[in-house]
């Protein structure tokens, strides 16, 4: 089939979108989701904020409170229950939801001790109905694939984008296409793409190479894209850092740390918290931090080596395959949210990433390894002087624990190898986070001696 499918029409609403690069804004929205002028990426904005043709801060901070206790279905989203600073959709009564977001905002105490600062809270949004982030994106831009009548939605993916598209798509009765690498998935999130019944591509190449394949089958098939260079994903993942700011009851923390990928997380919440700051919801704004696995560090490499001038793709490679990304899609809007909020970006190791895991899991609340950078990351930024002590700081976990059981399992048992280091190394540096199974005869003596053993290595 060799038919293009053109372009569509912007929704009409209370936004526009308008190019990152060449600032054209765009009337009608190409299949790719790129500047039909230059090619770059699309970002929502909101005319009527500059005309001052928004509720006042108090009274949007108390309404949003107050849809809390609503059960309709809208307020209790904790994505639309935001919906005055959100792309309105024609009908708001055709949003698709599974009462995504309204996740929770814990203590971390041990991990904080590890770090080095007097306190540390993770936003947990690992905890969304599908056990990822991307609830928060995909509830806001699917809506908008139904409002525009198609049947088809698509993604290429390392695994929790496809979960979280596959069950949306589901709930609106609509088909989705998952395009994922071959075997580089954990298994928590190809299953949930199998039951929410998705096409299940896996193609014997990398998630770089799936973008690649998934942006010809757009051009050739009518087919709405879900990845994130779709803007309306970036406007429900804004969400997450305006609950955040309501749960610490408006007062703003010093840092926030977001693991990097394709990048759209992290400057998801950073157009969040500039655009609070311009509404006057709060009066400053976080450094917002971003990431990298070692061996699937573009961003990082791109700072470092280029100054932020142009990308340094990588071939990536990480055991965090979530974010198993080299040429990642955002990595300029990532580069802004940097600089306007004055945040670093860091790169860990494959050992720190599993040390940095268990530490999470040992204060009761557990992530996916891609998660677990953000701890890992923030030691160094503690280390090198730019996160003080005293500093508040939030994690931003993206992935609940049991999306990659596999990983877990191997590390408890001492069966994980990481790349670049010595396993009987990689051992003994883990030694004390790892908690193996312990395989006994069915006899209560043998349990007791179990447990007397672990009371005196504690002692
Ligand atoms: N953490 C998790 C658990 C992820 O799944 C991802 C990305 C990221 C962090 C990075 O976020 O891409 O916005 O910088 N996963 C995508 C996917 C790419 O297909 O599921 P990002």
């Amino acid at each position: 089939m060799e038919v293009q499918y053109g372009v569509r029409a912007v929704s009409r609403g209370n936004h526009r979108v308008r190019c990152i690069v060449c600032g054209d804004v765009n009337r009608e929205l190409a299949v790719d989701f790129r500047c039909t002028r230059c090619g770059e990426l699309l970002e929502v904005e909101f005319p009527a904020w500059a005309l001052g043709a928004v509720p006042e801060p108090a009274e949007l901070r108390a309404l949003w409170r107050e849809r809390r206790t609503s059960n309709q279905p809208l307020d209790a989203s904790g994505v639309w229950r935001f919906r005055e600073v959100l792309p309105a959709l024609d009908d708001w009564s055709h949003a698709i939801t599974l009462r995504e977001g309204n996740t929770p905002l814990y203590d971390l105490p041990r991990c904080a001790r590890s770090a080095g600062v007097e306190r540390l809270q993770a936003k947990h949004q690992g905890m969304n109905p599908t056990g990822s982030f991307k609830d928060t994106g995909m509830t806001c831009a699917i809506s908008f694939a139904r409002q525009n009548n198609y049947k088809w939605v698509a993604c290429a993916s390392t695994g929790n984008t496809s979960a979280s598209m596959a069950a949306y798509a589901a709930r609106g009765s609509m088909r989705s296409l998952v395009i994922i690498p071959d075997g580089k998935i954990a298994w928590g999130k190809l299953s949930q793409s199998l039951d929410y019944g998705a096409l299940t591509c896996q193609l014997r190449t990398d998630f770089d190479g799936c973008v690649r394949v998934l942006n010809d089958i757009i051009r050739r098939y009518p087919i709405y894209l879900l990845n994130s260079v779709n803007p309306y994903r970036l406007e429900g993942q804004k969400t997450a850092a305006i609950e955040l700011l309501e749960q610490l009851d408006w007062r703003v923390p010093d840092h926030v740390i977001v693991p990097g990928g394709n990048l759209g997380n992290n400057s998801a919440l950073g157009k969040a918290f500039l655009e609070m700051k311009q509404l006057g919801v709060v009066d400053a704004i976080p450094k917002v931090s971003v990431i990298q696995a070692e061996g699937a560090n573009p961003l990082y490499r791109t700072i470092h080596e280029k100054g932020g001038r142009e990308l340094v793709s990588v071939e990536a490679e990480t055991l965090a395959t979530a974010i198993r990304i080299g040429n990642p899609a955002s990595w300029r809007k990532s580069l802004r949210v940097l600089e306007a909020t004055g945040g670093r970006v860091e790169q860990v190791s494959e050992a720190e990433i599993a040390v940095a895991k268990a530490e999470v899991g040992a204060d009761g609340v557990g992530c996916e390894p891609a998660s677990a950078v953000t701890l890992a990351g923030l030691k160094k930024l503690v280390k090198c002087g730019f996160v003080k002590p005293t500093e508040s700081v939030v994690l931003i976990l993206t992935g609940h624990v049991l999306k990659d059981p596999e990983y877990t399992i191997k590390f408890h048992r001492g069966d994980l190898s990481v790349p670049r280091m010595a396993d009987h190394e990689f051992h003994a540096m883990t030694e004390r986070q790892r908690k193996a199974p312990v395989v006994l005869d069915a006899n209560a003596d043998a349990v007791l001696r179990a447990l007397e053993a672990e009371e005196r290595q504690d002692a």
